[in-house]
């Protein structure tokens, strides 16, 4: 079920043109490309974007300002901007059952920043998952603005079942009283039971913000639940699972419409990418189709069996399986730690991300399934994977061995082919 297409021939084009004119640049993309085509993109973040979406990006609106919004701009020349932006903004809506939606953010973090700028003031309190047990950046982090800004309290995961302490939750909210719940993951492998942030949050009179920069394109596909009858606002990416241009992108209901817009431009943004808004429009309407749907629900299967065949290959799978297109585990068990296998795995042209693991400090691994699915692989493949990654970390099969190996399986299921 491969859903990606051949690179047109103006792509082609195009890419003339930059050799000859940038043989310098032109060659780092060439090999960037080469890489994609020959390696296993596991990163659970990570995805192929369709040549559709690639033209979006790659079409004279990239050259266009367009500050404010369809209607109210702050330059001229912006009627086709405007006609993009709001197709973007109806495929959203009618996409995820949205009363209002904003295409602009820049990327999931402008996108978080323009929601706590829409809802909270600086120094305000925010409950949200810590980030040793699978919280964001922009979830508290000293290091960035949210941590900087906001007085975050971190719940966590529990130590035996790796699920969302639900009681912790709710006590840290009951003693806390925070202005704000976050609840959204960047390595968290089950589903959130937003019902339960949202009785937790409305009894302690907290806003609910979901983050579901992750999970957001299994929710365009009906492979997971939506957060948007529950949270106040919801947070977005659009390049992972969704496979659209890398992006953010904002939903909520109509009555904080006019709150995010104004957080998100002029308070957070100026000229928004229109090349990306347009590229965003593409990807909303390539996931309303029917195959999109088969897409997620194939990369839920495939995650499910690649954790399963990881726990095989001696991994401990964190929480013990997935719901998702993501799995986090340890492969402490086989004599390495995450940063070690990582790189290792990398050398052997098995592309993944290292994760913090909950309780003890210790690194670990976070990969997923949704480029090897857009790429056409099934279980069958997963458990291949899942094999190779095995023989690697155990040490058994030298490094280009298992190069060509991977080389091998990412040519036969060719991104662009
Ligand atoms: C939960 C979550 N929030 C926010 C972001 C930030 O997205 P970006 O890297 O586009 O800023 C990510 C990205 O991985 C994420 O996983």
């Amino acid at each position: 079920m491969s859903v990606t297409h051949p690179l047109g021939s103006d792509v082609r084009e195009r890419a003339d043109a930059l050799g000859r004119q940038d043989p310098e640049l032109a060659e780092i993309l060439l090999a960037e490309r080469h890489r994609q085509a020959t390696t296993l993109q596991l990163c659970a973040a990570e995805n192929f974007a369709s040549p559709a979406v690639l033209a979006a990006l790659a079409s004279p609106l990239a050259n266009k300002y367009a500050e404010g919004y369809p209607g109210a701009r702050h330059h001229g020349g912006c009627a086709y901007a405007d006609a993009a932006e709001r197709l973007a903004v109806d495929r959203a809506k009618a996409l995820f059952g949205a009363e209002h939606a904003n295409v602009q953010p820049h990327s999931g973090s402008s996108a978080v920043l323009a929601a706590y700028a829409a809802l909270l003031r600086p120094g305000d309190t925010v409950l949200a998952l810590g980030l040793p047990h699978g919280g964001h950046l922009t979830h508290g982090s000293p290091a960035n603005f949210s941590g900087r800004w906001f007085d975050f309290v971190g719940y966590g995961v529990d130590a035996e079942t790796g699920l969302v302490d639900h009681d912790q939750v709710r006590a840290l909210a009951r003693s806390h009283r925070p202005k704000a719940i976050v609840c959204g993951s960047i390595a968290y492998p089950r589903h959130l039971d937003h019902a339960f942030f949202r009785e937790v949050a409305d009894e302690v009179g907290a806003y609910l913000i979901a983050d579901a920069a992750h999970t957001v394109g299994l929710v365009a596909g009906g492979a997971a639940p939506s957060p948007v009858p529950y949270a106040d606002i919801v947070c977005a990416t659009t390049h992972k699972v969704l496979r659209g241009p890398r992006g953010g992108m904002i939903l909520c209901g109509a009555g904080l419409a006019e709150r995010v817009d104004r957080a998100v431009f002029p308070f957070s943004q100026a000229g928004a990418q229109m090349n990306a808004v347009a590229a965003k429009a593409v990807a909303f309407h390539e996931a309303a189709a029917p195959a999109f749907a088969a897409y997620a629900r194939q990369v839920v299967a495939n995650a499910r069996v690649l954790a399963g065949a990881l726990a095989a290959e001696g991994l401990a799978v964190t929480t013990g399986g997935t719901d998702t297109h993501l799995i986090t585990a340890d492969p402490a068990p086989l004599g390495v730690d995450g940063r070690e296998a990582r790189g290792r795995l990398a050398a052997a042209g098995t592309v993944l991300d290292c994760c913090a693991l909950p309780h003890g400090g210790a690194r670990g691994l976070r990969l997923g399934t949704a480029a090897l699915t857009t790429q056409g692989m099934g279980e069958a493949e997963m458990r291949t994977v899942a094999e190779l990654l095995g023989r690697v970390l155990r040490g058994e099969t030298p490094v280009a061995r298992a190069r060509a190996e991977a080389e091998e399986l990412a040519r036969a299921f060719a991104p662009y082919p």
